[in-house]
């Protein structure tokens, strides 16, 4: 018989917001007359922006005749919004990135899976704790690690963060070679500073390592003296991958748009030690596994930097962060300690309690969903993470019956 993946059993059984999904399956079957106030998994609920829509409509039409038909687009993603995004993300805030370092993707989430391809199994990999599932389960797949024990996976380097770091881990006295690291930070929401991220790039000079820096909810920074970019701290063009999205600002999480930049810079060894070079090495990926995002979509995502478009952006990123100021006051009122909200557009609460309680608690006295801080590793345990994704009405509501509970 065939045989599967053997480190797909080493796993956890359910990815964490499928077995959320599941558990509110479960409880709207069994109550079907409540309604739930959604305050989990950071899916936008405003619609797409407007220019967006128009883009995608107009470039629909496009494709829908012979003149100005599209077929395969370039893997890496359309010249027109490469350059978009080196110029407005990247030159604009004095950061060196070509466009052909830019590229244009499906997602976040795949991307930092799918960066894995291209690295050797037997690294040493640094992933902070609490952590976004992925980067952890994507090396369980890949055969990165041993059994899962005690919260953890052996073999990889866990970066704990805590309360007293502000949930900025330093970098470890021993080596790594690869580190994720994500700010604004998803689940605590807390964000590095410069001098934060310098030693980080400090380190990965000095270790030759390699940092996949997400910064999926850049957009939500508000603090002046908070990078938006690894690349605005010297060095970081020799050592760092940054991901992004427009999933969370111009409501893409169905639409799917993303990129991930590689500097030419960069270089990796090869078994014989040989030197090569980690663009060159994600391209012959992205050209063998990945066509490319459709032509309409690249579309909406170039409309995003559009006059209009940033001002629907800003729009949505201001809304969302209000939620934030809200949800922060409340439960800080509420005597809890609290961090995030304020660059990004999670909070991170301290419950003290064992957060899957806390979470049914949540789910049947108060009918709304936050996510489990222990879902994010061993340090989130006595955590939740409550998103301010969702309409204003709603989360007033949530954090009245949330009161109302407690
Ligand atoms: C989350 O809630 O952590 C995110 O929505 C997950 C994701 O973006 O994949």
């Amino acid at each position: 018989m065939i045989k599967m993946n053997p480190h797909y059993n080493k796993l956890n059984a359910s990815y964490l917001f499928s077995t959320i999904a599941k558990k509110i399956t479960e409880h709207q079957n069994a109550n079907p007359d409540t309604s739930l106030i959604r305050l989990g998994i950071g899916d936008v609920t405003h619609g797409l922006a407007k220019p967006c829509v128009d883009a995608l409509k107009a470039a629909a039409d496009e494709l829908g005749s012979d003149e100005s038909f599209r077929g395969y687009g370039p893997e890496q993603g359309y010249a027109f919004l490469r350059e978009t995004i080196a110029e407005n993300d990247y030159h604009q805030r004095g950061a060196d990135i070509d466009p052909d370092e830019v590229f244009v993707s499906d997602g976040a989430k795949c991307d930092s899976g799918n960066f894995l391809d291209v690295l050797a199994n037997d690294i040493v990999v640094g992933v902070p704790d609490p952590v976004y599932p992925v980067y952890v389960d994507t090396n369980v797949m890949a055969g990165r690690t041993g059994a899962f024990s005690d919260g953890r996976y052996d073999g990889l380097q866990y970066l704990e963060g805590t309360v007293d770091n502000g949930f900025v881990p330093t970098p470890p006295s021993s080596h790594l070679d690869l580190v994720y690291l994500c700010f604004p930070n998803n689940p605590t929401g807390a964000s590095a500073t410069r001098s934060q991220l310098s030693e980080w790039v400090s380190y990965a000079l000095e270790h030759n390592a390699l940092i996949l820096f997400d910064a999926a909810y850049e957009r939500f920074i508000q603090s002046t003296d908070v990078p938006h970019s690894i690349y605005e701290i010297e060095g970081a063009r020799s050592c760092a991958v940054e991901i992004r999205s427009f999933s969370k600002t111009a409501g893409f999480t169905g639409t799917r748009c993303a990129f991930t930049v590689v500097p030419k810079d960069i270089e990796i060894a090869d078994d014989s030690g040989e030197k090569r070079s980690l663009h060159s090495l994600w391209n012959r990926r992205q050209s063998t596994k990945f066509n490319g995002v459709s032509y309409p979509v690249q579309r909406a995502a170039e409309a995003v930097y559009s006059p209009e478009g940033r001002r629907e952006v800003d729009y949505r990123v201001n809304y969302y962060m209000e939620n934030a100021r809200l949800i922060r006051d409340i439960m800080t009122n509420a005597g809890y300690t609290v961090s995030g909200g304020v660059d990004s557009p999670y909070i991170w609460v301290q419950t003290g309690t064992d957060s899957w309680s806390f979470f049914d608690r949540m789910l049947t006295e108060a009918q709304v969903v936050i996510t489990p801080g222990v879902g994010f590793g061993r340090m989130g345990e006595g955590f939740i993470r409550i998103s301010a994704f969702n309409h204003r009405e709603k989360v007033e509501e949530a954090m009245e019956r949330i009161t109302r509970a407690l």
